[in-house]
């Protein structure tokens, strides 16, 4: 079966079950920031743009950083049409085509680039991204926005909440997987601005990572994530 043909309403759980069955990068390096995109928050991100804004199905999309293509092949899951992934990191693409076969994707409509992100060109409707935080790379982010907004009208993209905010914290851990709507932090609604992009909301989540580094302390650590949802201002 062709999977773009696919119109019906997916449900948020088929959508999370079907992230969490890629596999994931085999071998994380932390100079790339390369931390998985949880299932959970990949589906609420999909899920969003698909249902809420009708920016996925029928759509281009286009993924920055795309790891092992968990956001790109979510979007196709959903029916996106046309979707390209890019990545530096040849074992992560590799990885993306491996996932791409299993799920049964043409490689008309999957295309995945092994390249750094100043490469894209050309027109998406829409980008979904999870960049480096800029944690390893100082403003690794601002690079995917500015890129984000040159060539997508919408753009979904996840970054790092501004501050350790222990109150949201426990409201988003009792809220099981969902998501708080929250104010843009003041450094990236001016940046965003000065890109060509205006804010259109931003929704907390809880993201929790196991132990993947050396530097690691803990065996899971939790912490905010801000999924940004950005028009283009023409
Ligand atoms: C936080 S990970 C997210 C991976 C994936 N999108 C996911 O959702 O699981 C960020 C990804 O960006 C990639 N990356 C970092 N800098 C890049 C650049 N300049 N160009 C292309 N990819 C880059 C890393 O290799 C990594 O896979």
């Amino acid at each position: 079966m062709d999977r773009h043909a696919q119109k019906r309403l997916i449900r948020k759980l088929d959508l999370e079950l079907f992230v969490a069955s890629l596999q994931p990068q085999p071998n994380p390096q932390v100079q790339l920031e390369q931390y998985t995109t949880p299932e959970a928050i990949a589906a609420n991100l999909l899920y969003l743009a698909a249902y809420t804004h009708n920016d996925i199905i029928n759509k281009s999309v286009l993924d920055l950083g795309c790891g092992t293509g968990r956001l790109s092949l979510g979007a196709a899951f959903l029916g996106a049409t046309e979707i390209v992934g890019i990545d530096l990191d040849p074992l992560a693409i590799k990885t993306a085509q491996a996932n791409t076969q299993k799920a049964g994707f043409s490689k008309k409509c999957v295309q995945w680039i092994n390249g750094d992100i100043s490469a894209i060109e050309g027109r998406f409707d829409t980008v979904v991204q999870n960049p480096p935080f800029g944690v390893q790379n100082r403003k690794a982010d601002q690079a995917f926005l500015v890129k984000a907004l040159e060539v997508a009208d919408k753009v979904y993209s996840i970054h790092k909440h501004s501050e350790v905010d222990e109150h949201l914290i426990k409201i988003l851990k009792s809220s099981s997987g969902g998501f708080v709507q929250v104010q843009p932090s003041p450094f990236l609604e001016g940046f965003i601005a000065k890109s060509g992009g205006a804010i259109t909301g931003v929704y907390s989540m809880l993201m929790t990572i196991p132990k993947m580094f050396e530097f690691h302390r803990k065996l899971r650590h939790d912490f905010v994530i801000d999924l940004y949802l950005i028009e283009k201002q023409q």
